[in-house]
C-alpha cells in the first residue's frame, strides 16, 4: 500500500470508527485544549510548553486529544523554511503527547493561526507537516478548516487566517487575508448536519476571538483597526459583520464552546449563551487584558495595547461593559488569569465540567512561569 493509499484507508477507518460511535453517549471522555506557544527557542518557549505538556501528562494522561488552534510557533514573513523548521521543532517539544499511548489518533487536532500564514508557501507546508488532521473543509482551506465527531461530540475548526494569492501570475497579489471566519455556509451545513446526527455537544475552534479579551482590542474578528472614528467605514462593517454572523451562526446551532487564542492570556465568558474560551498562552508572552477604568490612564503595562482612554471608542462600539463599574469585556460572567495555561473537558452526558490548570509568570517577565501549576479556574457548560 503506497503512502496515500494509507492514509486513505486510515481516514476511512476511523470515519467508520466515529459514525460508529454516533448513536450512542457509551462513555465520558476528556479532551484538552491550548494555545499560543511560539517563543525565541527556535520559534517555540519550549521552558513553559514543556513544562505545561509534562504536568497534562502527568495528570490527564487519560484525555483523548489534545486541541490546538494555532500560533505554536513565531514564523517567518520572509523565509518559509524557517517556519517549516519551526514547527518540526513544535512537534519535537509536543512528541510526549504524539507518544501517549491513551490518546487516539491523530492525537494533537491543529489550524493555523497568523503566525503560521505570512508567506504563500506557509500553507502548503503546514498541511505537508500536519496530513492527519480530515482534508473534509471548504477546497481552499483544506487542512485548515475541518470537521470529525468523536463520542456524539462534534469538534468544528474553521481557519481565522489564511494566506491570499488572487492571481499567482501577479506576484504583487499576495497577501495575508485574516481576522475573518471566511465560509460561513460551510461552517452552518457543518453544524446542521451534526444537529442532524443527533449529536450531543458541538465545540468550534479558531485562532482569533470573537470578543477580544485583552491585547488585540483592534484587531481579532471585530477587526477594528487603528485610529477608529465613527461612523464605521464600510470596512469595519463587514469584518463586524461577519462576526456577528459567525455568532449568530454558533448560538443557533447551539455550539456549547468556542475555543480560541490570539490573546496570550486566559478567558471565558459567555456571550449570547455560548461561552467563548480563550486558552491563548502555553508560551507566547503573556499579554493585560483590556484597560480599565481604574487603570493609570497615562500607562500601558507591558503587553496592554491601548491606555482605558483610547480603548473606549472601542468598547463602545463592541458593546463592552466599560466605564467606574465595567469589566471591560463583552459579558459580566467574564473570568480571566493572566496564566499560562491549558484546558481540560471532561464531557459526561449531560454537561461538560471545564478544569483549567495555569502557573503564572514569574515577577517581572512575561514569558517565565515563576508558579507551581495549579488548577486555576473551572465551570460547567451544559448540555443544550
Ligand atoms: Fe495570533
Amino acid at each position: 500500500m503506497n503512502k496515500s493509499n494509507y492514509h486513505i484507508f486510515i481516514m476511512l477507518f476511523f470515519f467508520a470508527f466515529f459514525s460508529a460511535a454516533e448513536n450512542s453517549f457509551s462513555q465520558s471522555f476528556k479532551f484538552v485544549a491550548m494555545s499560543d506557544s511560539r517563543g525565541s527557542y527556535n520559534g517555540v518557549n519550549e521552558p513553559v510548553l514543556s513544562a505545561l505538556v509534562t504536568y497534562m501528562l502527568q495528570n490527564h494522561s487519560d484525555a483523548k486529544f489534545l486541541l490546538f488552534p494555532g500560533d505554536m510557533v513565531n514564523g517567518s514573513k520572509t523565509n518559509p523554511d524557517e517556519t517549516y523548521n519551526q514547527l518540526l521543532n513544535w512537534k519535537r517539544i509536543m512528541s510526549p503527547v504524539y507518544n501517549n499511548p491513551n490518546m487516539i489518533w491523530p492525537k494533537v487536532w491543529v489550524t493555523v493561526g497568523n503566525h503560521e500564514v505570512q508567506h504563500f508557501k506557509d500553507e502548503e507546508n503546514f498541511r505537508a507537516l500536519f496530513p492527519d488532521v480530515f482534508m473534509n473543509g471548504p477546497n481552499d482551506e483544506k487542512g485548515l478548516s475541518y470537521f470529525f465527531d468523536y463520542n456524539q461530540t462534534t469538534f468544528v475548526f474553521v481557519t481565522s487566517d489564511r494566506w491570499y494569492y488572487g492571481d499567482p501570475d501577479d506576484t504583487t497579489d499576495d497577501r495575508r487575508d485574516w481576522h475573518y471566519i471566511k465560509h460561513l455556509d460551510w461552517l452552518e451545513e457543518t453544524l446542521k448536519a451534526a444537529r442532524d446526527r443527533g449529536n450531543k455537544y458541538i465545540f468550534v475552534m479558531s485562532h482569533e476571538p470573537a470578543f477580544p479579551i485583552g491585547g488585540h482590542l483592534r484587531d481579532a474578528l471585530p477587526n477594528l483597526g487603528m485610529n477608529l472614528t465613527l461612523p464605521l467605514d464600510s470596512t469595519r462593517l463587514w469584518y463586524l459583520n461577519q462576526r456577528d454572523e459567525f455568532w449568530r451562526i454558533l448560538k443557533e446551532y447551539n455550539v456549547n464552546a468556542y475555543i480560541c487564542g490570539h490573546e496570550h492570556i486566559y478567558g471565558r465568558q459567555t456571550v449570547n449563551g455560548v461561552y467563548q474560551i480563550v486558552a491563548g498562552s502555553c508560551g507566547a508572552p503573556l499579554y493585560h487584558f483590556n484597560s480599565l477604568y481604574g487603570d493609570n490612564p497615562e500607562v500601558k503595562k507591558p503587553g496592554q495595547e491601548m491606555t482605558y482612554d483610547e480603548s473606549i471608542p472601542y468598547y463602545e462600539v463592541l458593546n463592552y461593559n466599560y466605564g467606574a463599574e465595567g469589566n471591560a469585556q463583552a459579558s459580566w460572567d467574564f473570568e480571566g488569569y493572566r496564566a499560562f495555561e491549558y484546558v481540560v473537558f471532561n464531557v459526561n452526558e449531560n454537561s461538560v465540567k471545564v478544569e483549567t490548570y495555569g502557573a503564572f509568570p514569574k515577577e517581572g517577565t512575561n514569558n517565565e512561569i515563576g508558579s507551581e501549576i495549579e488548577l486555576i479556574d473551572e465551570f460547567v457548560i451544559e448540555r443544550k
